[in-house]
């Protein structure tokens, strides 16, 4: 069985978000409730290709076998680097590959990648041709269009064209960033496109969904799962089958298996470790100034020692 037809209808994924989703952070999403698939964050074919690059690149490929399955994001502009980096993604032994066509940071769409192919859509389909010459199968995970919403029909229908083994589609133009609610009122339509091009293409929805049960109505609709992504940050429990409440015990909890993960992955430096602090410190009384407190210790040891107070 193909890699993406192992899921059942409404399987979960983590969506790839770049400084975010590190092997650390996957394993602290694993242990609060894991969801059916991970995703690397995005790595940079050019610098997968390039010497001084590559060590960097593999460093964002790093997973532990517990985190299958789990599917590795490469973004670029250059068919034959596709070409190289998947046959290493391959022997890395992830199952799966994905590209990114949604992106829209401005440095990404600068190059021509991420959502920049959305413009030029011969090359993003020469660029999923390479990818799937490594043998592995090849999802493509974009946005709606460029500037108008109104372009996704013409640009999905170009993409399932080439029988992709799964799409995610973030409801949104690379205009709207994430400034304007996900479209969901275009899901049946997109469903429909799909059964009438690629019925064997997995078809994954993206877009404000904080929980499986919030993603359900797709499911119903015909989509086969649904991709979370900030949600993690609201709630990182938000995978759980059964939704409970967890205690500030668990919470903080959790923080210390984050900073042990990080530590143990050799991730450095600290002070980006910081960003992922309100996901534990939250929503109680006095969260905000035990915050504060995180925020100005310089080192694991300091934060470690704060954590130390709250729990006595
Ligand atoms: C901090 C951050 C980093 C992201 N990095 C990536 C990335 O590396 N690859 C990608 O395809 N999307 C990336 N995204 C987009 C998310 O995968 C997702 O499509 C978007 O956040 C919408 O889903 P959500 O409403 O569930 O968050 C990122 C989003 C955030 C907030």
């Amino acid at each position: 069985m193909s890699f993406w037809k192992q899921f059942q209808p409404g399987f979960t994924c983590l969506a790839p978000m770049e400084g975010v989703t590190d092997i650390a952070f996957r394993q602290v999403v694993a242990k609060a409730a894991r969801p059916d698939i991970f995703f690397t964050e995005f790595t940079n074919v050019n610098s997968y290709v390039s010497e001084k690059g590559r060590q960097n690149a593999l460093e964002r490929l790093k997973f532990l076998p517990e985190e299958q399955p789990i599917v590795a994001q490469i973004w670029g502009t250059k068919p034959e680097m596709f070409t190289e980096t998947a046959k290493a993604i391959k022997d890395l032994g992830f199952q799966a590959l994905d590209i990114n066509m949604g992106c829209p940071e401005r440095h990404v769409v600068a190059t021509g990648g991420g959502s920049g192919l959305i413009r030029t859509p011969e090359r993003a389909i020469e660029i999923i041709r390479a990818a799937k010459t490594a043998g592995l199968p090849v999802s493509v995970k974009t946005r709606l269009g460029y500037s108008k919403i109104d372009e996704w029909r013409g640009w999905l229908s170009m993409l399932l064209a080439e029988n992709l083994d799964a799409l995610t589609v973030h409801l949104r133009t690379k205009k709207e960033m994430s400034k304007v609610a996900a479209h969901y009122e275009l899901v049946p339509e997109i469903i429909a496109l799909k059964n009438e091009i690629a019925p064997n293409t997995v078809l994954i929805i993206n877009g404000d969904i904080e929980t499986p049960a919030d993603g359900q109505k797709f499911i119903e609709q015909g989509a086969d799962g649904i991709m979370i992504g900030r949600g993690v940050f609201h709630n990182p429990y938000c995978f759980e089958k059964e939704p409970k409440a967890h205690s500030r015990a668990e919470l903080v909890d959790l923080m210390r298996t984050h900073i042990a993960l990080y530590e143990q992955n050799g991730l450095s430096p600290y002070d980006p470790l910081k960003r992922f602090f309100k996901i534990y410190i939250n929503n109680f009384p006095g969260a905000s100034e035990i915050r504060d407190k995180l925020m100005h210790t310089r080192e694991i040891p300091e934060a470690l020692a704060i954590l130390d107070e709250i729990g006595e």
